[in-house]
C-alpha cells in the first residue's frame, strides 16, 4: 500500500476544543496509528530549552528539529506518550509556557517546512488518526475525512483548567481564558499554514456534545467515507 493510499482521518481545531482526547480515542477504535503534531511543537519547544538553544536562533532551532526522533503512542484518557530520543517525555510537554513557545516556533514557515517531513512519516498502514491545526489543510491535503473541531473559548479554558489542576499544576480560569484567546489570535492569524478549516471539511462544535457523542458521531463518518470510497482496512 503506497503512502497517499492509506487513509487518514484529519482532526483539526483550536486548544482545548477536545481533538487530543476525540483522536486518540477514534485511533484506538479504528486500530490506526496517532499523531498529536501540536506534540511535535511542544516537543521541540522543549528540546530548545533543555539544551539551552536561543529560540532566535534559526539555525540551530532548526538543526535541532532536523534531528528530532519523535514518536507518539495512544494513552487515553490522558494525553498521548510522546517518546524522545527513545525516552519519554511525559507532563514537561504540557504545561501553558511549552505551549506558548511551541505556538512561537509553529508561527515561523522554515520551521514548519522542517517538520513536515516528520509528520507525514507517521501516515503507515492500516492509518493514520492526526490532530493539529493544519492536517486537512497542509500536512495530509488528501485526507480521507477532514474534521474541525471546535468549543467556545469559555468551554476550552474551563476544560483546560480541570486537565491541568488534575495534573497538579497552578493555574488560574481567567489566566487560561486569556492565555487561549491569545494564542488562538496567534494561531489563526500567523501568515503560514494559520489555523482554518478545510473547504472540505466537517464542522463540529463540542461545546455541548460529550466526547462519547463526538467520537460516534466522527467514526460513523469515516466509516461511510471507507465504504464510498472502498476502503477496506482489514483487506490490506
Ligand atoms: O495543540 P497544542 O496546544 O498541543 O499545540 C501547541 C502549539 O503548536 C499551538 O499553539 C499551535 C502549534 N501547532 C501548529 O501550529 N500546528 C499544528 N498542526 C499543531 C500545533
Amino acid at each position: 500500500m503506497s503512502g497517499a493510499n492509506i487513509p487518514v482521518l484529519a482532526v483539526d481545531g483550536p486548544s482545548g476544543s477536545g481533538k487530543g482526547t476525540v483522536g486518540q480515542q477514534c485511533a484506538l477504535a479504528l486500530g490506526w496509528h496517532f499523531l498529536d503534531s501540536g506534540a511535535v511543537y511542544r516537543a521541540l519547544a522543549y528540546l530548545i530549552r533543555i539544551n539551552d538553544i536561543n529560540i532566535n536562533n534559526l539555525e540551530d532551532v532548526l538543526d535541532r528539529a532536523r534531528h528530532m526522533d519523535f514518536e507518539c503512542r495512544p494513552a487515553p484518557p490522558d494525553a498521548p506518550e510522546i517518546w524522545l530520543d527513545g525516552r519519554l517525555a511525559a507532563a514537561e510537554l504540557r504545561g501553558e509556557e511549552i505551549g506558548k513557545q511551541a505556538s512561537q516556533l509553529a508561527a515561523r514557515p522554515a520551521v514548519r517546512s522542517v517538520l513536515l517531513d516528520l509528520q507525514r512519516t507517521a501516515r503507515k498502514p492500516p492509518g493514520l488518526v492526526a490532530d493539529g491545526r493544519d492536517m486537512g489543510t497542509v500536512v495530509f491535503p488528501d485526507a480521507t475525512l477532514k474534521i474541525f473541531l471546535t468549543a467556545s473559548v469559555k468551554e476550552r479554558a474551563r476544560r483546560r483548567y480541570n486537565q491541568l489542576k488534575l495534573k497538579g499544576f497552578d493555574v488560574s480560569l481567567a489566566g487560561l481564558f486569556q492565555a487561549i484567546q491569545d494564542r488562538d489570535t496567534r494561531d489563526s492569524e500567523r501568515n503560514v499554514s494559520p489555523l482554518a478549516a478545510a473547504e472540505d471539511a466537517v464542522t463540529i462544535d463540542s461545546s455541548d456534545l460529550s466526547i462519547d457523542e463526538v467520537v460516534t458521531r466522527i467514526l460513523d463518518l469515516i466509516n461511510n467515507r471507507l465504504a464510498i470510497e472502498g476502503i477496506d482496512i482489514n483487506g490490506q
